[in-house]
């Protein structure tokens, strides 16, 4: 089901009691990131803040509305994100039999994508309301932390066209509020933005950017997916809620914005300009990121729909909202590593690490060295180059669970021969590293080792057989009535097919 707009999607959320209306005054600054922090955190409803506090109280303000895995999956329009993985699955199947990326490129031609990509609409809710002569400080902009060097757009989808070949590209990237129509533009070093505007600096051209608020939370999440430069966001949009985003021509800039977004900020980047100081700003690793220069959008108009709502998020120290944004991404994006990397099993972002921080993998290992491989092909692929911490295990492994991962890769680890350490670039967020974006990753390989790699005759670990534990559990469950399920159900117990003990080499 494709929402129309925001609201749509609050009404739904309302009618399963997952939406809370907040009648009482709240303060943009701070209290609204404090009370949503406290709703993220203990799998709380989305907040609607009915009544922001001060003089930019005029448009109610959304918050949590991806806050558990039911309604980032709802947001997608389905009931769990793993159906459009399975979707996509498929389609990849069918896609002619060539690399990923030219499959990748080929997607939007084939079956029910060829009629997903966005299309042109004459007019859009969005420019209900149109203001030439905006002032920025009517906005319930929120700042989410005492250190913040003032209020920030949090969720937004901002849009801008590589200046050689058009192509759009949908990032989410914050914003801060500089002045009444200045925003500093926070898109980091990596991004695809960042290539645009490297583009029009070298063209000598102003940049045209549109930023998108609101509407069919899908398009919001598609916003924060890592897409590889060339797919556009909004055809992704298309896929997961069935239904072709429309678009409409901006009213000040040459780029299309959707149709149906809550409020759309217009404008330039003047690439000629000196940079700004922005930050600094409580980030995704629950750390300030300190304040440093980025491009500054001078703004030429805000849009809107009658009845707008302004969604907003804030991050900081995990679990909050954005890891569920997260668990979408690696849901969605491990069938197209399958297709590079099909000895992949599964594949875990666990909160702690703060997506960059921390990556669990298992596969199926078919060679010495097999999960090294991996992890210098990971370290080589988009984003996932940033990882700073690969910990690849073998396939029977709940990668999941976070309890069993520290037994397993604590046990199987041999520190001089089963870490490796290599140098590159590093998520632009990251403190630690010695040097802005440039720092060291480290792979873990926490396999069985087979005698090839200086393994000596490995052990089981301990399991019963499943039919045995099935009946013990039942009997536990009459002597001691209402127990909780026990801990050690969560060890896999290995297939039937392979129930013998093994000894060295799998
Ligand atoms: C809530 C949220 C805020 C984000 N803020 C930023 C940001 O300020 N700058 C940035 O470069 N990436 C930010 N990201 C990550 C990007 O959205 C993500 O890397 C995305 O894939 C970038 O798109 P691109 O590949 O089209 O550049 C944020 C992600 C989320 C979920």
């Amino acid at each position: 089901m494709a929402y129309r707009s925001l609201r749509e999607f609050l009404e739904r959320l309302e009618k399963s009691g997952e939406l809370v209306r907040v009648k009482d005054p709240v303060d943009p600054v701070l209290e609204m990131a404090a009370l949503a922090d406290r709703a993220a955190k203990q799998g709380g409803p989305a907040l609607l803040f009915e009544s922001p506090r001060g003089a930019s109280g005029s448009l109610p303000v959304a918050m949590n509305l991806f806050g558990t895995r039911r309604r980032t999956s709802w947001a997608l329009s389905c009931e769990d994100f793993e159906d459009h993985a399975a979707e996509l699955r498929a389609l990849l199947r069918t896609a002619p039999p060539q690399g990923i990326w030219e499959k990748l490129r080929m997607l939007p031609k084939l079956g029910k994508l060829a009629s997903m990509a966005p299309k042109r609409v004459g007019s859009g809710a969005c420019q209900e309301i149109v203001e030439r002569d905006p002032d920025l400080a009517k906005l319930p902009i929120l700042t989410t932390w005492p250190h913040d060097g003032g209020p920030f757009l949090t969720l937004p989808q901002v849009i801008t066209r590589d200046p050689e070949t058009g192509i759009r590209n949908v990032g989410m990237y914050r914003l801060q509020v500089l002045g009444p129509r200045k925003l500093a533009m926070h898109w980091q070093l990596h991004k695809t933005a960042t290539a645009h505007y490297r583009g029009y600096k070298k063209r000598g051209e102003r940049m045209p950017v549109a930023i998108a608020l609101g509407g069919d939370p899908a398009l919001t999440y598609c916003a924060s997916a890592p897409l590889p430069p060339g797919v556009d966001e909004y055809l992704m949009a298309g896929f997961l809620r069935g239904e072709a985003v429309r678009l409409v021509r901006g009213v000040t800039v040459e780029l299309e914005v959707p149709a149906d977004a809550d409020l759309v900020i217009e404008g330039f980047v003047d690439p000629a300009a000196s940079l700004v100081r922005e930050g600094p700003f409580g980030d995704h690793t629950g750390y300030y990121s300190l304040a440093d220069d980025y491009p500054f959008l001078e703004v030429t108009a805000v849009t809107r729909r009658q009845g707008a709502v302004y969604p907003a998020t804030v991050v900081g120290p995990p679990p909050m909202e954005d890891y569920w944004l997260g668990v979408a991404t690696e849901r969605l994006f491990l069938p197209l590593l399958q297709m590079l990397f099909p000895e992949i099993a599964d594949m875990a972002f666990p909160a702690e690490g703060c997506f960059h921080n921390l990556c669990f993998l298992s596969i199926r290992k078919d060679y010495p060295g097999h999960a090294r491989k991996l992890m210098h092909g990971l370290w080589g692929s988009g984003q996932m180059a940033n990882t700073k911490t690969l910990v690849v295990f073998d396939e029977d492994v709940d990668i999941h669970d976070f309890s069993q991962c520290a037994w397993r890769a604590l046990a199987n680890v041999d520190a001089k021969r089963d870490l490796i350490v290599v140098e590159g670039p590093v998520d632009v967020l990251d403190h630690a590293a010695p040097a802005f974006a440039l720092g060291a990753k480290v792979g873990v390989d926490a396999t069985r080792k087979w005698q090839e790699e200086g393994g000596r005759e490995w052990p089981e670990p301990c399991v019963h057989a499943p039919e045995l534990l099935a009946r013990m559990d039942a009997l536990y469950q009459r002597l001691v009535p209402g127990a909780a399920s026990p801990r050690r159900a969560r060890i896999p117990v290995p297939p039937a097919a392979s129930w013998t003990p093994r000894k060295g080499t799998a």
